[in-house]
C-alpha cells in the first residue's frame, strides 16, 4: 500500500478534546502542530463556529472525536443526536473540505444491528464492507456522521472504548468492587474492548499516512461484559469471584437504546493492508488497571 510515511508533518484539529479518547489524541499528536478544542471552545453544532475556527486554523487534517455518546440520552433526544452526531459531522466536513483538510471521523460498533452478520448468525466479526443497520438513535446518528464524508476522509469504528480519562466500564467495575460483594455483569454481549491511548496511536497512524477510508480498529481478542469484569478485577488483585453472569434478559427493565448482543469488528482493512493491529485487551488491561490502581 502507498501511503505516506509516517510521522509525515500534518497540522492536526480535533473536536471533543476534552472527552476520554480526545484527551488521549491530544497526547499522541503532541509532536504535532496541533488544535485541539474541546466542547467548551468548540460546539461542533454551531456551524458558523466550525466555520470560523477551521477557517482559522487552517488545519491539513481534523480528528473529528466530538460526539454526544449517550446512548440512552439519545433515544429520548432524537434531535440533539441528530444535530450533534450527524449534522455537526456536515458542518465539520464541510469546513475541512474548503480548508483541503482531511477528516478523521470517529465511529461505532453501533452501526451495526448487533444481531450478527447475517441475521441471527453471531460468531462471525463484521468487516468494514458488511452491511450496517443500527438498531439505536445513537448508532443511526453516527452512521449519519459517516454519511457525511468523502473520499478523502477516513472513518475509525471502535466499540467498547476504555481508559485513563472520563467513565468507563474498569472504572466501574474497580469502583463497585469496593462496594459490593456480589456484582452481576452481562454475560450473552459480545465485543472487542478498546484502549483510547491503543486507538489514539493507530488514528494518530492512520492521519499521518493520509490512509482514507473505513477502518475497524479495536483491541484484539473478542470478549464478554462478564469475562472482561472478571479480567478487571484479576488485574488489580481483587476477588474476581464477586462477578456473576447474568442474561441481558435478567438485568430488570430494558434500557432504552438496545444494546448489541455481538459488536464484534474483524479489524479487517488494518489486516489486509499489512497495518499492525492493537495488542490483545488483555495486556492493554492490565497496564490500565495498574495506573489507575497506583494513582
Ligand atoms: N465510549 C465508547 O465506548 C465508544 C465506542 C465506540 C465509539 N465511540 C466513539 O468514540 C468517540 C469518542 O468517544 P469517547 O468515549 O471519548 O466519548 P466522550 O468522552 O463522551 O467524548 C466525546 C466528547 O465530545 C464532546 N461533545 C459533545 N457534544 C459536543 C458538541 N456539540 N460540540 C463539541 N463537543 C461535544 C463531549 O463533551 P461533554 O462531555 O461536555 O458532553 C466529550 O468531551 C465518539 O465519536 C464516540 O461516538 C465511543
Amino acid at each position: 500500500m502507498v501511503a505516506a510515511p509516517e510521522g509525515f508533518s500534518v497540522r492536526v484539529f480535533v473536536t471533543g478534546a476534552g472527552g476520554q479518547l480526545g484527551r488521549e489524541l491530544v497526547e499522541v499528536f503532541a509532536d504535532h502542530d496541533l488544535v485541539a478544542l474541546s466542547r467548551e471552545q468548540l460546539d461542533v453544532a454551531d456551524r458558523d463556529a466550525v466555520f470560523d475556527a477551521l477557517l482559522g486554523a487552517k488545519p491539513d487534517a481534523v480528528v473529528h472525536a466530538a460526539a454526544w455518546t449517550d446512548v440512552d440520552g439519545c433515544e429520548a433526544d432524537t434531535d440533539r443526536a441528530w444535530r450533534v452526531n450527524s449534522l455537526a459531522t456536515r458542518h465539520v466536513a464541510g469546513a475541512a473540505r474548503l480548508v483541503g483538510a482531511s477528516v478523521c471521523y470517529i465511529s461505532t460498533d453501533y452501526v451495526f444491528s448487533g444481531d450478527g452478520v447475517f441475521p441471527g448468525d453471531t460468531g462471525r466479526p463484521y468487516t468494514e464492507w458488511d452491511q450496517t443497520g443500527p438498531r439505536s438513535m445513537y448508532g443511526r446518528s453516527k452512521l449519519g456522521g459517516e454519511l457525511e464524508l468523502g473520499a478523502e476522509d477516513t472513518v475509525v469504528r471502535t466499540s467498547w472504548l476504555c481508559g485513563r480519562h472520563g467513565a468507563n466500564f474498569v472504572k466501574t467495575m474497580l469502583r463497585l468492587a469496593g462496594e459490593r460483594d456480589d456484582i452481576a455483569v452481562v454475560a450473552d454481549q459480545h465485543g472487542c474492548p478498546t484502549f483510547a491511548d491503543d486507538l489514539a496511536a493507530t488514528v494518530r497512524l492512520l492521519v499521518t499516512s493520509r490512509l482514507p477510508g473505513t477502518f475497524h480498529v479495536t483491541n484484539q481478542v473478542p470478549t464478554t461484559w462478564y469475562q472482561f469484569a472478571k479480567d478487571t478485577l484479576s488485574a488489580a488483585g481483587l476477588d474476581a469471584d464477586k462477578v456473576r453472569p447474568v442474561g441481558t434478559a435478567d438485568l430488570g427493565p430494558p434500557r432504552p437504546a438496545p444494546r448489541p448482543v455481538w459488536s464484534v469488528l474483524d479489524n479487517a482493512a488494518l489486516r489486509l493492508s499489512g497495518l499492525p493491529l492493537l495488542a490483545d485487551h488483555r495486556e492493554s488491561l492490565q497496564r490500565l488497571v495498574k495506573e489507575l490502581v497506583d494513582r
